[in-house]
């Protein structure tokens, strides 16, 4: 009977020393506290992962208006699974001079050319290269911030 309580006092305080440090670690990897963090996409705990947001609804054909001058257009058709790495850029496919008469697409304009010192390549620009970094697709997302911004006048 002594030894089993022996063994019961023994596991019970190793079950607290490592309950005890398992908060302590916590509070050293976490030193502003471990609470849910309040952001523009909602609470998430530091140590959790939360599950991504559906995919927005992108039209597959829409006109879209500029809403500043020199603003990149909007791009009016769907680029789900468009590749653009190393080894493909399927946006140049239908938009680089060579290809966009046969493809019927805008093609890219001179400005895709030119490197920083406004020289005139042979070729697209390094620069200009990754189309998404300043092309995008609309949705119809509602804004994340209130704001009240307008269209320039020349555009209205
Ligand atoms: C299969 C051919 C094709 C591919 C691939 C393609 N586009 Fe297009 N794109 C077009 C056509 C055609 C238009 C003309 C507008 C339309 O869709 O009616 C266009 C329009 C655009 C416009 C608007 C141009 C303007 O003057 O308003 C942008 C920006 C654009 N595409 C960017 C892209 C980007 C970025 C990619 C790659 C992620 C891409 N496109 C891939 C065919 C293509
Ligand atoms: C660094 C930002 C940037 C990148 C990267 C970029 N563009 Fe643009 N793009 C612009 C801006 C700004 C404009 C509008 C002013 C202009 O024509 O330069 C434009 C205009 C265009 C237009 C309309 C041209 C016209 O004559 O109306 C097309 C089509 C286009 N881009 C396609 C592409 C494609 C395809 C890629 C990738 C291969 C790409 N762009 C990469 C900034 C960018």
């Amino acid at each position: 009977m002594k030894k089993i309580i022996i063994t019961l006092a023994a596991t019970a305080a190793l079950l607290c020393g490592a309950l005890a440090s398992k908060h302590v670690f916590a509070e050293l990897e976490n030193p502003g506290g471990t609470g849910a963090l309040s952001s523009l996409r909602g609470d998430t705990r530091l140590e959790e992962t939360r599950p991504a947001d559906p995919f927005k609804k992108i039209p597959k054909e829409q006109q879209l208006e500029s809403s500043f001058v020199y603003q990149p257009p909007l791009i009016p058709h769907a680029v789900r699974h468009y590749e653009v790495s190393l080894n493909a850029n399927k946006c140049l496919s239908c938009h680089s001079w060579k290809n966009a008469d046969a493809m019927n697409a805008t093609k890219v304009s001179v400005t895709h050319y030119m490197d920083r010192d406004e020289a005139v390549l042979a070729d697209m620009s390094p620069r200009r290269y990754f189309c998404l970094q300043c092309h995008v697709p609309q949705t119809d997302a509602k804004p994340l911030v209130e704001n009240d911004f307008e269209r320039v006048q020349a555009l209205k």
